[in-house]
């Protein structure tokens, strides 16, 4: 059966109970972003520009807007990290599923974070890629979670301050799927309840 002749058409969009931040707003806010990086870094980046780190998979939507928000010479790499342990919660031990290709000794790196939750996936991930002896090490994250005893992260740009909430969409999953959503949202409970 050709796509679009499907009897039942399943649509992301029932299972959100509420936008967060619109389409409108992250496409501003990623812009903003995009404008204070290439302000900062103009001076430092010099030829070889800088590297942005995505961290898949949520951070690759993200990633992918921002980039194109930076105006200088920019090299992007992509790195897949796990945290180990079960259920929803970091342990703060995280397993490398791939790594990256370039060597950012000497380099100038921002890491693109999708979310801060307990900050600990993070944190390992900092403390990992500092140890590889960049230039510098900044992090952009699009959203910061308000939840007691967060990892201490020097956040050097925060797109959003986010409720306690489970949220998706924008590059942001639940058991991998809603990342298409072009906003991001709350599910609705009943659909990991
Ligand atoms: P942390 O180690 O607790 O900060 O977890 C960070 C990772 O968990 C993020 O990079 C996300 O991939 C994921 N995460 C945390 N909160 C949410 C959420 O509300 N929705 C979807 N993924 C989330
Ligand atoms: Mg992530």
């Amino acid at each position: 059966m050709p796509p679009g002749s499907s009897e039942k058409v399943v649509s992301v969009h029932n299972d959100i109970s509420k936008v967060l931040f619109s389409e409108q707003d992250l496409a501003n806010r990623v812009r903003e972003i995009g404008e204070n990086i290439t302000a900062d870094y103009a001076e430092v980046a010099g030829e070889a520009g800088i590297v942005v780190i995505s961290v898949l998979r949520g951070g690759a939507v993200y990633t992918c807007d921002l980039i194109r928000c930076i105006d200088m010479p920019l090299e992007v790499d992509f790195m897949a990290v796990s945290s180990y342990g079960s259920g929803v919660k970091s342990s703060g031990v995280v397993r490398i599923l791939k790594d990256l290709a370039t060597d950012i000794r000497g380099r100038h790196v921002i890491v693109a974070e999708d979310i801060i939750d307990s900050g600990l996936t993070l944190k390992y991930l900092l403390e990992m890629l500092q140890s590889r002896g960049p230039a510098s090490l900044a992090v952009a994250g699009l959203l910061r979670k308000d939840v007691p005893n967060q990892a201490d992260i020097d956040c050097r740009y925060v797109g959003f301050e986010c409720p306690d909430e489970f949220i998706v969409g924008y590059g942001l999953d639940y058991a991998e799927h809603y990342r298409n959503l072009p906003y991001i949202g709350v599910l609705k409970p009943e659909i990991y309840q």
